[in-house]
């Protein structure tokens, strides 16, 4: 399974400041945004585009318009902290939504939420999760995305963990996740260390 780590300055400045406990959610949002943003421009770096000629105030000019159609799945909740992001690069997206929640005690992931565009099979899919710990939440939702009919599928993910990546690659082992940062693994609660802690908790202020 490929995985593309983004090494990019400006993506590795907003994760220091997601990372820094002291970061408050008003800021944690700001720089969920940021690196989304950065991401997702690195995800869809092979969008289908078409040669198009458009008329500058000068003459003719060649440029691209990006064609084919994209869905961007957020997992609830987190996920909804880097969506407004992908949209803002790619307004004519449509939008599914999983929403999965991992037990406190087990770390399992059980889903209360699915609501998918209805056809999947030709589409770009981006599925954004801010997290990847132990890859049950992201296996489960890309099973739902599979049975959905998704055929092209990339992960999003702003911090991930070795044991995450290789459930995805035993499940799904053609998806490319995008992530700046694989760090050393999981803690006893199957939070990854050093990771960044709850992202949903931060992002919304709940913890
Ligand atoms: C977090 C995160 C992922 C999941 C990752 O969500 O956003 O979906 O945990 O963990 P995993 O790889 O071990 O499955 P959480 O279930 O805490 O829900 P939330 O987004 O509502 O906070
Ligand atoms: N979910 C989070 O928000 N953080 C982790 O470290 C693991 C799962």
């Amino acid at each position: 399974m490929p995985v593309h780590l983004v090494t990019h300055p400006l993506v590795h400045d907003a994760l220091a400041i997601l990372r820094d406990e002291q970061t408050a959610p008003e800021l944690f949002r700001r720089m969920a945004v940021r690196i989304s943003l950065l991401l997702a421009a690195e995800a869809t770096r092979d969008l289908p585009s078409t040669a198009v000629s458009v008329s500058t105030p000068i003459g003719p000019a060649p440029g691209l318009r990006v064609t084919g159609d994209v869905v961007v799945v957020p997992v609830l909740r987190a996920g909804l902290g880097m969506l407004d992001a992908v949209l803002e690069l790619i307004p004519t997206a449509r939008v599914g939504h999983i929403g999965l929640q991992r037990d406190e005690m087990t770390a399992v992931a059980s889903r209360y939420y699915s609501k998918l565009p209805l056809t999947l099979g030709g589409s770009f899919v981006l599925m954004i999760d801010p997290m990847l710990a132990t890859g049950g939440s992201a296996v489960a939702a890309l099973d739902l995305l599979r049975d959905a009919g998704a055929r092209d599928v990339r992960v999003i993910c702003i911090v991930s963990a070795p044991e995450g990546i290789a459930y995805v690659e035993q499940h799904h082992p053609d998806v490319h996740i995008f992530t700046p940062a694989v760090d050393q693994g999981l803690n006893d609660h199957k939070f990854i260390v050093p990771g960044l802690g709850d992202f949903g908790d931060r992002l919304y202020g709940t913890q």
